[in-house]
């Protein structure tokens, strides 16, 4: 029987999910689909309600739905737990599991690069969503953490969150310092990635053996990773960390190992495309 998976968010007409999962459905002869549907806010409920009638096998969801739909399932994997959101839910025996492969896909997507985690220093720039999960799987491979945030107090937050969990965390001002010396790895969270415009402050003065990260998957190279790379930086965009997401939710769901490069190569066709269309 063919199986049906599927992305809800909102907006939802750009993401790559769809194309990268239905690529590696066909690499492997799967009989499966993978839809996107846009879900408002206020009608998550009745959305997972019909893709369990309709017989869905499980889902990813995307903004804004990753933490209300916590309440919404049956149970929780110990990742779901601790990042207090959900990016995949599986069906399994009727009750919904909730799972989260954002903070693994990040981990995944840098381990090659990084060369080992214990005890290095990771600073993330933003103390949202996106950098919550990255911030408690970058804490349990053992990094240390400095984060730097626009509002402190959620920076400040987010600290506590990682140290009760475990790990090590210091909070500060979000702007260049002293850190900038000694750093491994620099993720770049906030929504102003998004944004083709100047990066706030400069990174001047950043370690020459850092790898910078913007978590984006709009463009090819942000600001951020455009002055760390004329700085002797390695960078990497989003599409690493959206990859190894979808490879984790894909063996969460299917049991075995993802493909990989095919979903990759699927990954990258969508985003040239994308890039060329915009001109
Ligand atoms: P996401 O789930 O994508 O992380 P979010 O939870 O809304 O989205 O978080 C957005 C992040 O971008 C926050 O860290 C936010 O900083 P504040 O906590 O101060 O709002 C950051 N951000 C958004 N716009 C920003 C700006 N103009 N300058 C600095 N940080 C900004």
């Amino acid at each position: 029987m063919e199986k049906h998976y599927a992305v809800l968010g909102d907006p939802i007409q750009h993401s790559l999910s769809p194309g990268m999962h239905n690529a590696g459905y066909k690499a492997l002869g799967i009989k499966a689909e993978y839809h996107r549907f846009r879900v408002k806010p206020g009608q998550l409920a009745q959305a997972v309600d019909g893709l369990c009638a309709l017989g869905f096998s499980g889902w990813n969801v995307t903004i804004p739905h990753k933490e209300p739909i916590v309440s919404l399932l049956d149970s929780l994997t110990s990742e779901a737990r601790r990042a207090g959101a959900v990016n995949t839910v599986k069906i399994h025996e009727g009750q919904r599991i909730g799972h989260n492969t954002d903070g693994a896909g990040f981990v995944r997507s840098v381990e090659a690069e990084l060369n080992g985690f214990q005890a290095k220093k990771a600073v993330l720039l933003g103390a949202g969503g996106a950098a919550k999960g990255i911030a408690l799987a970058l804490a349990e491979q053992g990094m240390e953490l400095h984060i730097l945030n626009r509002t402190p107090e959620k920076a400040k937050e987010l600290v506590q969150v990682i140290q009760r969990w475990g790990g090590t965390a210091t909070a500060g001002e979000f702007a260049p310092g002293a850190w900038l010396e000694d750093v491994d790895l620099l993720v770049q969270t906030t929504s102003l990635g998004l944004l083709n415009e100047s990066f706030p402050f400069s990174i001047q003065g950043i370690s020459k053996g850092a790898l910078v990260v913007d978590i984006i998957v709009n463009q090819r190279e942000t600001a951020i990773l455009r002055e760390a790379k004329g700085l002797g930086c390695r960078t990497q965009n989003g599409l690493g960390m959206l990859l190894y997401q979808g490879a984790l939710a894909w063996e969460f769901w299917l049991g075995g190992q993802a493909p990989v490069e095919e979903m990759s190569q699927a990954l990258k066709g969508q985003f040239f495309e994308r890039l060329f269309a915009k001109g």
